[in-house]
């Protein structure tokens, strides 16, 4: 039974990750501002405490981490959409890098007995670099205030292992999909878009000719690997990336939507977005030494995402 602290709790991958934690009698800690994330997707329980709080606010941070003395830290919370740190760079900075230094500032400051901090990055870092698939040591090119805070924050935590001796690992999240996701953003994940105009027969407007490629994970490989690189019989240190390691072109991830639901996607053809990158997928041998092995196809996660979307109706 460990004490767990998530920032961004709940979010898509934090709510996941909480409700997953929670079935192992975990005691959990939420802190959400609640500008991405969804009140309902905190799970109700009694081993949950929720902090509706930013964690830019340094002293209501510090007093939480110092009174409840976590084993875990799991750093979700930030601003998710790479466009909107076009257009606020600085306040995103806050929110993405500054407070996540701040935290660790805390622990070390304090000398805050955590077992492991884990780190949210993104496959942002490697920006247009062309090499792929993509692997930890693949060139970086972080092209966008998002990225750079990313691939910045990344460092800083694991060089408080390096220099203080504070357990840290970093991932870098590929395209997840699953329950919980929020599609509400033209930036939101592609899957969580196209669930919603099938569901709802609504048009969804493809940018560009749907060739290219992305390497989709599914929630519950990417919970899999969360736990995994946590494990205290196992030493994690640095980054990894968090993926499927599979290639699926966005018209390929269509058909098979339509295969399993037996509805056509009614598609609007637009322009190529500005800055889309055309391949994107990850090299996860890292990973998969540890022992991590996704179970899920593009198939078989969207049949299972499916189901959940349709339960209850
Ligand atoms: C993802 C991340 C982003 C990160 C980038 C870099 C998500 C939600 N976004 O973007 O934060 O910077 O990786 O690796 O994980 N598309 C449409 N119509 C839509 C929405 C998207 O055609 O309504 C297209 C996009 O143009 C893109 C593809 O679908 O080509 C995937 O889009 P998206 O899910 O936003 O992911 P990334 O672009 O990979």
């Amino acid at each position: 039974m460990s004490n767990v602290l998530i920032t961004g709790g709940a979010g898509f991958v934090g709510s996941n990750l909480a409700d997953r934690l929670i079935s192992q009698g975990d005691h959990i800690t939420i802190v959400d501002d609640l500008s991405m994330g969804l009140v309902e997707n905190i799970p109700d329980s009694d081993l949950v405490d929720f902090y509706e709080e930013s964690i830019t606010n340094k002293e209501f941070m510090e007093d939480l981490l110092v009174k409840n003395q976590f084993d875990y830290i799991y750093l979700f919370a930030g601003v998710a959409s790479v466009a909107d740190s076009v257009g606020r760079p600085y306040e995103t900075h806050q929110i993405n890098q500054e407070a996540n230094v701040f935290l660790m500032e805390v622990i070390r400051k304090h000398k805050l007995p955590v077992k492991k901090v884990l780190f949210a990055s993104s496959a942002a870092v490697y920006g247009d670099e062309p090499t792929l698939p993509k692997k930890e040591t693949s060139r970086i090119k972080p092209l966008t205030p998002y990225a750079i805070d990313k691939f910045a924050s990344e460092r800083y935590v694991i060089d408080y292992d390096q220099l203080y001796g504070i357990p840290t690992v970093a991932v870098r999240f590929f395209n997840i999909y699953g329950p919980k996701q929020n599609p509400s953003s033209p930036y939101s994940g592609v899957i969580s878009i196209i669930t919603d105009c099938i569901r709802d027969n609504k048009i969804f407007n493809l940018y560009g000719d749907g060739n290219q490629v992305r390497d989709f994970v599914y929630i519950d490989d990417v919970i899999d690997a969360l736990i995994l690189l946590t494990r205290e019989d196992i030493a994690t240190h640095g980054v990894y990336n968090v993926a499927s390691g599979l290639q699926t072109s966005i018209n390929d991830m269509i058909q098979a939507y339509e295969n399993l639901t037996g509805k056509t996607l009614q598609i609007d053809y637009q322009a190529e977005r500005q800055g889309d990158i055309k391949y994107s997928y990850a090299d996860i041998s890292k990973l998969s030494k540890l022992g991590y092995r996704p179970v899920y196809n593009i198939e078989q996660g969207l049949k299972k995402y499916w189901e959940y979307i349709n339960q209850g109706m």
